[in-house]
């Protein structure tokens, strides 16, 4: 009795100490930033080059085509030629495209709801009910492309290797309405986690019970290492194919950020009929990308060996942020029971799961203090963490000393959140 007292007493003034630590914060009038994975401004003067990469002569493809006019709706060639090589894919399975490669995504979705995949019996928007499967957590945005589009969403826990396979296989198996599953293989937003090899075989040969089941193959943190000993993946479309299914994936790229989030270049690969299926139907909605840029970004990034000179110099940027949030979260959370977070190798998260429940609260917590971060819950497929446990951070956009403060803040919300919880109880 008397032991419960005091910890109960314990409880209560580590409770107070922490309400105050909070409110001494807030007193600062903090106005920071973590809620989404943008390069900082550094980041960007990376590629000033692009500015001036050009001129009046160099206007035109290797093949003397003029890239300021009309045309050419799956790209130039030298541009396909650089994302073949960064992708390990032929140069003909390949369409290079405006600056997003999230906006192929979704036109490769809309397409199925209006013309049906390739190996499609029909529009998938005549049919009752279209399922995706989506390894939580995930990217919020792919959610959200989802849910646009009125396709149903199954969340699939993530392992250490991959989603869940055994789950994946026995949906996927079973069910014909699910057509299809996200996938961020190396690097996932947000667990940082890069798929293994048998995941990636077993989600190329896995029979699905639909004929045209499609992995979005989202490899957005394609060369994104943060370490010199870097991840790796088998590439999806030679592997598919090998396992007899060859139309089963499309997968996407960008340069966002390599160069310019904003005005990158974006690429998706797939097999030859996938491709021609796509090109046909972009033929009707454009007459072509900005092969300008598509240029601009060949003079600049050279080739493979460009690009992975561009992502060192990321790497030496991102680096010390990563490695200052995973510091403080070491001193703050280490010992705290039921919080954990992930040292990712790459890509552009950190993924913090707090006490169960409390997540929700913690990033309430921040915003009151300033601090904004992704919201509780985007993380999983209809905004609903089921365990309200999952933050996302996002080092990259802050500068050092404002991504300190904000991660100490996030600290003591997770501290005075599980507190605040225990004494409720
Ligand atoms: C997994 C993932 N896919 C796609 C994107 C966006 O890519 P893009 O800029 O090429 O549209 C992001 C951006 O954060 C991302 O994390």
């Amino acid at each position: 009795m008397s032991n419960i007292r005091v910890s109960l007493e314990s409880t209560e003034i580590l409770k107070a100490s922490l309400e105050k630590e909070y409110l001494d914060y807030k007193a600062r009038n903090l106005k920071l930033n973590m809620a989404r994975g943008k390069p900082c401004r550094e980041q960007l003067e990376l590629s000033n080059g692009l500015l001036n990469c050009l001129d009046e002569k160099d206007v035109t493809d290797e093949t003397g085509f003029d890239c300021r006019n009309y045309g050419l709706v799956d790209g130039i060639p030298e541009a396909k030629r650089l994302f073949a090589e960064l992708l390990d894919v032929a140069v003909e399975n390949v369409i290079v495209a405006g600056n997003s490669s999230l906006n192929l995504m979704y036109d490769v979705l809309s397409r199925a709801m209006l013309f049906g995949m390739k190996d499609s019996v029909k529009p998938w928007s005549d049919e009752k009910r279209i399922v995706f499967l989506c390894p939580s957590p995930g990217y919020d945005r792919h959610f959200g492309v989802t849910q646009d589009l009125g396709i149903e969403m199954i969340a699939v826990p993530m392992t250490s290797s991959g989603p869940d396979m055994d789950i994946v296989e026995k949906i996927a198996g079973a069910d014909p309405d699910v057509r299809g599953m996200w996938c961020v293989p190396l690097y996932s937003n947000p667990d940082g986690i890069t798929y293994s090899e048998e995941t990636c075989i077993r989600l190329a040969s896995m029979k699905t019970a639909a004929p045209d089941f499609t992995i979005m193959w989202d490899n957005s943190y394609f060369v994104h290492h943060l370490h010199d000993e870097f991840d790796s993946i088998p590439e999806i479309i030679g592997v598919c194919s090998e396992h007899g299914n060859k139309n089963r994936a499309y997968e996407f790229a960008s340069t966002s950020k390599i160069t310019w989030a904003g005005s990158g270049v974006a690429c998706m690969a797939s097999s030859l009929d996938n491709i021609c299926h796509q090109r046909k139907h972009m033929g009707y909605q454009s007459i072509g990308p900005d092969k300008v840029n598509q240029l601009r970004h060949v003079r600049f990034l050279k080739n493979a060996e460009g690009v992975m000179n561009i992502m060192k110099k990321h790497e030496s940027i991102l680096r010390p942020k990563f490695d200052i949030v995973l510091d403080i979260l070491d001193k703050e959370l280490g010992e705290m029971d039921q919080v954990e977070w992930n040292r990712p190798k790459g890509g552009y998260f950190i993924s913090l799961f707090v006490v169960p429940g409390t997540a929700s609260e913690v990033v309430k917590l921040c915003k009151d203090c300033g601090v904004e971060l992704t919201p509780a819950g985007a993380t999983y497929p209809y905004g609903k963490d089921p365990d309200d446990r999952n933050i996302r951070i996002a080092p990259s956009f802050p500068p050092l000393d404002e991504l300190e403060i904000a991660i100490q803040v996030l600290c003591t919300a997770v501290k005075l959140a599980a507190v605040r919880k225990s004494v409720a109880k």
